[in-house]
């Protein structure tokens, strides 16, 4: 059952008041290699939406897709249409997007090693004009959210941990003051706790700047409690979406991608039983 918030939730996604609009989308790699097979997801303006899925499923595929980073990788969009604030972004630039408030945080961190945590951040304020203040400021911001970096902000960004590299990642995306951040596996490769940690600094953002977040996670149990909505991928389609309540509800979820059902823990893996369970793809 859909409690009031959710139910206006969805009713807001349909409505078309959304920060972001991906409408049947394909993607094909080197001229041959369909990834996409027609995507579609609503991002409304002010929500945590959750792109789900395995490895391989093209969650980055479709994070790369909006934010024009697929070219570098001889990937093209060949159908459908990404609309931000109503209008098509497909032919931009990915440093255009950046302008619009649109920035991506690769999975895997990217950080310069070489240079300071510092450094890093300051990096991430290049597309800003509004002066040294307003930046000055705005990294004091991003050391409240992450004070980690802080006590970190000597140090050579390459010998940092991994998590406080995610956290450099972010913040870094934070300093050119954006609207929506595409987030793309922040959990990979941490420890719980931390993955719990960056999460939670995602929600505060979200509920403090007002920062709109689209992010893809293999780890649906933590992405579906702190997103709002969540779409699951599976090989290049989208086979199910919902508010996040009732994805984490929903006994095919449970079963294929919490780890858990009514007749104990099971892992996705075991195909026979996921092929007769997955009534959806029906
Ligand atoms: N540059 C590329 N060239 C060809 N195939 C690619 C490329 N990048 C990704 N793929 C393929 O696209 C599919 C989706 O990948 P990806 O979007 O990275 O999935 P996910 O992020 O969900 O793990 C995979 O089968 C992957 O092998
Ligand atoms: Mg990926």
């Amino acid at each position: 059952m859909l409690d009031a918030a959710q139910t206006a939730e969805k009713t807001a996604r349909n409505a078309g008041e959304n920060l972001l609009e991906v409408n049947n989308i394909e993607v094909i790699y080197n001229h041959v290699i369909l990834v996409l097979k027609g995507v579609s997801l609503n991002v409304p303006k002010g929500s945590i939406t959750a792109i789900l899925g395995g490895n391989g499923a093209g969650k980055t595929t479709t994070l790369k897709a909006i934010s024009n980073l697929l070219q570098s990788e001889r990937g093209e969009v060949t159908k459908g249409s990404i609309l931000h604030m109503g209008e098509n972004v497909a032919e931009l630039n990915p440093s255009a997007l950046v302008k619009r408030g649109v920035i991506q945080v690769m999975e895997g961190r990217h950080c310069f090693e070489h240079l300071t945590v510092e450094e890093n951040l300051l990096t991430g304020a290049y597309t800003r004009t509004d002066g040294k203040a307003a930046i000055a400021s705005d990294l004091e911001m991003v050391y409240d959210y992450f004070p980690r970096l802080k006590e970190r902000r000597k140090s050579q960004a390459g010998y940092t941990s991994g998590g406080e590299q995610q956290m450099v990642a972010m913040g870094r995306a934070l300093m050119s003051r954006p609207d929506m951040i595409l987030l793309d596996e922040p959990s990979m490769g941490l420890a719980p706790q931390l993955v719990e940690q960056i999460f939670e600094i995602v929600k505060k953002v979200n509920e403090q700047e007002g920062v709109t977040f689209l992010l893809a996670e293999q780890n649906t149990n933590v992405a579906l409690r702190y997103a709002h909505y969540g779409y699951i991928l599976e090989n290049g389609r989208v086979v199910m979406d919902g508010p996040a309540a009732e994805l984490r509800e929903n006994p095919d979820v449970k079963e294929f991608y919490l780890g858990m059902s009514d007749e104990g823990r099971k892992s996705f893996r075991d195909v026979r039983s996921y092929r007769r369970r997955k009534r959806w793809l029906a």
